[in-house]
């Protein structure tokens, strides 16, 4: 497996999938976490950083047991790092070194450039540059701004390179990491969607033994791929609980039960939504919400737990963006913009040991492991849905008839996606009902009704998003379906807002 030293950079876990792209297994640990054992690693990749080398607090491991021992890739401050720190010299970048590039130079007898050629674009982001190497060192790569674009140790298995092969646009950047790992460090490639589900369940029984395990599922991609995998290993001892929190769209509870029932899941379909909207009575605010409707989730859940006799473990579909430690958060605290992290959300008094089928791996794995288990594609490709569910798309106060008004906005517009064929295409979608009402005209009559919003978003990973320029002739067969088939809607809106500035929700 592969070890990538995270120094801080927005893009390390983008490091981590192509690398898993290529069916190698790595791990992204913080340069300075003492949780891992160098050991245990074939190869090593230092990632960017937002630090300059030059300024004194910029990460400064002991490399003393990785370079010139393990192959070892240095990216960007990964490469400058190697450079400073070992007699070279690096300064104030002076011409432009961000954005694309071209390499105009390549040393074609190193195994790093295998099947890149010049004129291959780059991706560079880098303030600082390297104005001069160590002696030992031999450029093998450069481009016309930057003559030690790239780099090799000689004697050693150490290279790097000042520009990122993890970013889409360094089009040869897949290929270069596969040069690394497997043409020079030798890894094999058989992190398959087959082998994780095949060590996983083997896993998965020798932990467990036949002990009894409990799970929610939530009808979204990640508790459903956990729970099939809990079935392969312990089948009949896995007790899932799909609960309805009333919040869930159009006949999503029913539909989705049914098809876990045909997966030969042992599921209990529990309809809490009266509790839910009883807690929820009067609450306009959105963390006040967030809070009610965890906490009715937890007693849902508790008093089913308990009805399983001798459980003693509680799986969650947790996935590894969720556990990856970041090198933020050990070096100051991050604010947190909205209370939904999934981490840690166990409820002490429940005391059940924890196990996370997918803790290890990224959403795009937890798809081609779901595939590989033979989980329907329709399935696999729904958009993420809060947990709170409508909940968050009511501003104010939340009612049972406007839940219902909003299920059908929203089943208006998701099914309109689906037969324009723009559903895959869109990340995430979904309708918002505004507390606000406004003046319209039906037949000769005045109307003062609701307005809603239409909400379609791009996205990898919901941390940033742009809104997706849907069809105006799409757009206009779903206001009209929208207001002629939506008793107490009279204005449907399109929202145009990138995250960030805005959110994905409203709430
Ligand atoms: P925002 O609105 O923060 O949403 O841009 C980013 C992604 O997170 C989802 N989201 C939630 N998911 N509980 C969840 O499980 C929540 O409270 C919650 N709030 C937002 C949102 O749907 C989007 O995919």
């Amino acid at each position: 497996k592969v070890l990538i030293l995270d120094f801080g950079s927005q893009v390390t876990q983008l490091i981590a999938r192509r690398v898993r792209e290529l069916n190698i297994y790595c791990e992204i640990h913080p340069y300075n976490s003492k949780k891992f054992d160098v050991n245990e690693f074939q190869a090593v990749i230092l990632s960017g950083s937002p630090h300059s080398v030059r300024n004194g607090d910029a990460p400064h491991p002991d490399l003393s047991e990785i370079k010139g021992k393990k192959p070892l890739l240095g990216i960007c401050y990964g490469a400058q790092y190697l450079v400073h720190f070992f007699g070279g010299k690096v300064g104030q970048s002076s011409s432009r070194e961000y954005g694309r590039a071209n390499l105009s130079y390549i040393d074609h007898s190193n195994a790093l450039f295998d099947n890149i050629n010049e004129g291959s674009q780059v991706w560079m982001s880098h303030s600082d540059t390297i104005i001069e190497l160590p002696k030992n060192y031999k450029v093998i790569a450069s481009t016309h701004d930057i003559d030690n674009a790239a780099f090799q140790i000689l004697g050693e298995q150490t290279y790097a390179i000042q520009f990122h092969p993890e970013v889409y646009h360094s089009t040869d950047g897949k290929q270069l990491l596969e040069n690394f790992l497997v043409h020079i460090a030798g890894l094999e490639q058989d992190w398959t969607p087959t082998s994780f589900v095949e060590t996983t369940v083997a896993e998965l029984k020798d932990k467990i033994g036949d002990e009894k395990v409990v799970l929610g599922l939530s009808g979204g991609v990640d508790s459903t791929v956990a729970a099939v995998l809990l079935d392969k290993a312990i089948g009949k001892n896995l007790y899932c609980i799909f609960v309805n929190n009333g919040l869930l769209r159009k006949n999503e509870f029913e539909s989705v039960l049914d098809q876990y029932k045909h997966m030969g899941l042992n599921v209990k379909g529990v309809d809490a939504s009266e509790k839910f909207l009883d807690k929820l009575k009067g609450i306009e605010d959105p963390e006040l919400k967030r809070k009610a409707i965890g906490n009715a989730f937890i007693e849902v859940f508790d008093d089913e737990a308990h009805l399983i006799e001798d459980v003693t473990w509680l799986a969650q579909g947790t996935i590894y963006p969720d556990v990856i430690e970041s090198v933020s958060a050990t070096g100051g605290p991050s604010a947190t913009i909205k209370s939904h992290h999934n981490v840690g959300g166990l409820p002490d008094f429940m005391k059940l040991k924890v196990v996370e089928p997918l803790r290890t791996i990224f959403k795009d794995e937890v798809r081609r492991v779901g595939r590989s288990l033979g989980i329907d594609d329709e399935l696999l490709g729904r958009h993420p849905f809060p947990g709170p569910g409508l909940g968050i798309r009511i501003l104010g106060d939340i009612t049972a008839e406007k839940v219902k008004m909003l299920q059908e906005v929203d089943h208006i517009f998701l099914e309109g996606l689906k037969r324009w064929k723009l559903y895959d295409s869109v990340w995430q979608a979904g309708a918002m009902l505004l507390p606000v009402q406004s003046v319209g005209v039906m037949g000769d009559e005045r109307t003062y009704e609701k307005a809603v919003v239409l909400r379609a978003v791009s996205s990898t990973d919901g941390m940033t998003a742009d809104w997706v320029d849907l069809p105006y002739k799409f757009l206009q067969e779903t206001s009209n379906k929208i207001i002629n088939g939506v008793k107490g809607v009279n204005r449907v809106v399109y929202d145009i807002s990138s995250k960030p500035p805005a959110t994905i929700e409203w709430e």
